[in-house]
């Protein structure tokens, strides 16, 4: 089936409000082409185009992809040079086309790690696009999910001592109120290409309640079908939400 065959499939009413993406598999990719693992990353980055694209199309609200872990630095200098640096270079090179496309972005995770000059670029490139409201694109930057909820409730604790605010215990809203993602509901959909079926500290909080959609393609491969077709059987999964 083609992308406008699968779209007339699609209920609009039903569509998730929030997809989560794991773009795993680019150095899969890369070695069963015979090619170094940088060339899967950079076709890599025409997936998430794509994606972004269909995201529009379909009527997605937030699309939160995974690009680089607090685990990530273990991996060879070499890779992690080139990976920060596809990550900010895709970024400045995508702006113009994302902000009239109506696409909000926002980068989420630590800072910690990543140079002054590089946080501060980012956030200037994404602020020029924070008029926008068809699409919330989060792209997780240095994340951890254990480290989103540690430094939540750190911060929880710095605006107690500094009075802001008063409480005798921390609630779940406050904890969601001071993760990097503020603002952004939950994952409805959360999707893992190249076949491992694991959270990898992504979303550990906000995932509570999302449904897992899991294929064998390598993320270089993922399609705007296949896409799609995740959001199909989404809509065929009961939502029961820990009720009947
Ligand atoms: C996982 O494949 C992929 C990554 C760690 C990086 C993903 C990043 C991009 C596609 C660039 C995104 C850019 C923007 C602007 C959002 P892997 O290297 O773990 O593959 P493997 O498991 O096959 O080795």
């Amino acid at each position: 089936m083609n992308f406008k065959e699968i779209l007339a499939k699609i209920d609009p009413q039903k569509i998730p409000v929030h997809v989560a993406i794991i773009m795993d598999g680019n150095g899969r990719w890369a070695k069963k082409k015979k090619l170094k693992r940088i060339n899967g990353h950079k076709k890599g980055v025409e997936a998430v185009r794509k994606i972004v694209e269909a995201s529009r199309e379909v009527g997605v609200k937030y699309l939160t992809v995974y690009a680089f872990s607090t685990e990530n630095w273990k991996r060879s200098k070499l890779e992690v040079n080139y990976l920060v640096k596809l990550i900010i270079d895709s970024l400045l090179n995508e702006i113009d086309s994302l902000i009239e496309n109506g696409v909000n972005i926002r980068f989420i995770g630590s800072r910690k790690n990543l140079t002054s000059s590089y946080s501060k670029k980012v956030e200037d490139t994404c602020r020029k696009s924070w008029h926008n409201d068809k699409l919330f694109l989060q792209v997780a930057m240095n994340y951890g999910g254990r480290k989103e909820i540690l430094d939540s409730v750190n911060q929880i604790l710095i605006k107690m001592k500094n009075g802001e605010i008063e409480t005798a215990e921390i609630t779940e809203k406050m904890i969601s109120e001071n993760l990097y993602s503020t603002g952004t509901p939950d994952p409805d959909l959360f999707i893992r290409t190249s076949g491992e079926q694991r959270i990898s500290n992504f979303l550990l909080w906000q995932s509570a309640y999302s449904e897992f959609w899991f294929t064998d393609t390598l993320w270089p491969d993922f399609t705007k079908e296949e896409y799609l077709k995740a959001i199909l059987e989404f809509q065929n999964r009961n939502r029961r939400f820990g009720g009947r």
